[in-house]
């Protein structure tokens, strides 16, 4: 069976590369001429922990290929997945503009019956367009198909999470389509969900958006832990052992980023907008999201009367530790709203800062020497709990920084030993260290 992978970002080149290491023969395709000679050479076009040696090993023991003669490729596929990017739109409405295109290609190029297989976040009914689309658009006398096969991989943990996902949904119109997705998955000994496509699609967007609700609501516990006395750690630890409840998603900080959360909130909020139904929980979660990242700038606000002249550390700008991916980081709004202040910016972060830089402009000081960031500085700003960050001690911030004053948006450090170690210490949910 010859398996064609179209889009080589997170989601498609993690697919076609996990489908080659269980042993299916896999061709990526990309129209980057310079990406493809890259990912034969074993180096990955985006940063992704493991990727490099699953591609390097594949493609030497050639099962896993990459081209971008995509003509060539889709003509005599078996199967064609899709894993291009679907970003938001300005209205909050995604973009399919890329899977279109991939559509018109595939519309264009087969030349025998193919299965064509979705894996992008698309709103609810787009695999139905697609299949019509590329039907009506055929050159050749085949046949096509469209299944939905939604990812839920995490960055950082890709490889992981598709070799050992929690489950495999494939939403499909036909026993043909099933059989031959069942047939492709059954050598990663996953269960597999079936569906129809309608309800595939909106799995994936209930699942990120329940994750996304989660965290807000999470966030606003700690918001109101502050208010009474409370502590969000031991409030969640608590609530954790209930199985029904669990840990997982309920760590409160600075707000969630990334390309997913808060894309796939607002699209869902605007396909039920359009189908005429306004989904008040989802609202409320971009809502929350949006006040918490700015949270504890408007506390140090606070506490400084303003931030002129001021040197301030960023400690981490990625969304998340283990990637170096920026996407709506909460460090971006509040550098910028730093920088508007008129604070002297100095950045830190072990892999972000190239992405960082493309992300804002202005006057800030890059550093990948965390002590330089905090030497003589006034005010320190956690965002991101690299090990890197965390493993520093609170002495240090104390004897580097010119007033030791931390404001941690990853609850890093405990109370305590904040208490012990002499720095003033402000973090989420919890009593300020003064
Ligand atoms: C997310 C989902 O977790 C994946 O299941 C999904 O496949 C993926 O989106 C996608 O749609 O492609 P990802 O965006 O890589 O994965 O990142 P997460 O690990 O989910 O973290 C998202 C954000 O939530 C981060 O900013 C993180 O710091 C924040 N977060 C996460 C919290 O603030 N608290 C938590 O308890 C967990």
């Amino acid at each position: 069976m010859k398996i064609v992978v179209s889009g080589t970002g997170y989601v498609g080149l993690v697919t076609g590369a996990c489908l080659a290491e269980v042993g299916h023969s896999v061709t990526c395709v990309d129209i980057n001429e310079e990406k493809v000679e890259l990912m034969k050479k074993g180096v990955s076009p985006i940063y992704e922990p493991g990727l490099d040696e699953i591609l390097l090993s594949n493609y030497k023991k050639g099962i896993l290929n990459f081209t971008a003669d995509f003509v060539q490729a889709y003509s005599d596929a078996d199967v064609i997945f899709i894993g291009v990017g679907t970003p938001e739109r300005e209205d909050g409405s995604a973009n399919l503009e890329y899977l279109y295109a991939v559509a018109e290609q595939i519309a264009q190029n087969i030349k025998k019956d193919c299965l064509v297989v979705i894996k992008s976040t698309v709103p609810v009914g787009t695999n139905d367009y697609v299949e019509k689309y590329i039907r009506e658009n055929l050159k050749n006398d085949v046949n096509v198909e469209v299944a939905s096969n939604p990812e839920f991989l995490s960055q950082g943990t890709a490889i992981k999470d598709t070799l050992q996902a929690s489950r495999i949904v494939i939403g499909v119109e036909s026993k043909k389509s099933e059989e031959l997705l069942k047939t492709i998955y059954e050598r990663f000994n996953i269960p597999i969900v079936v569906t129809n496509r309608r309800s595939a699609e909106m799995i994936k967007y209930a699942s990120n958006d329940f994750l996304a609700l989660k965290i807000s609501f999470i966030n606003e516990i700690a918001n109101v832990c502050e208010l009474v006395g409370a502590d969000i750690e031991d409030v969640t630890n608590g609530m954790s052992y209930d199985p029904r409840i669990g840990n997982k998603f309920l760590k409160a900080g600075i707000g969630y980023g990334g390309s997913c959360f808060p894309k796939d909130t607002k699209a869902l909020h605007w396909l039920a907008e359009d189908n005429g139904y306004e989904i008040k929980t989802v609202k409320a979660t971009i809502e929350v999201n949006e006040n918490q990242k700015f949270r504890l700038f408007r506390k140090a606000k606070k506490r400084f009367n303003g931030f002129k002249n001021m040197k301030v550390a960023i400690l981490g700008v990625t969304f998340k530790p283990g990637t170096d991916d920026l996407r709506e980081a909460p460090s971006i709004p509040n550098v910028k709203a730093l920088i508007e202040e008129g604070a002297n910016v100095y950045v830190y972060d072990p892999i972000g800062i190239n992405n960082f830089k493309t992300k804002v402009s202005g006057k800030i000081n890059y550093s990948e020497d965390v002590q330089e960031v905090l030497k003589d500085a006034d005010v320190a700003f956690i965002f991101t709990e690299w090990d890197t960050i965390t493993s520093i001690s609170l002495k240090e911030y104390r004897e580097l920084m010119k007033t030791p004053v931390i404001f941690d948006g990853r609850n890093c450090y405990k109370l305590k030993d904040a208490e012990e170690s002499g720095v003033e210490y402000y973090s989420i949910g919890r009593r300020d260290i003064v």
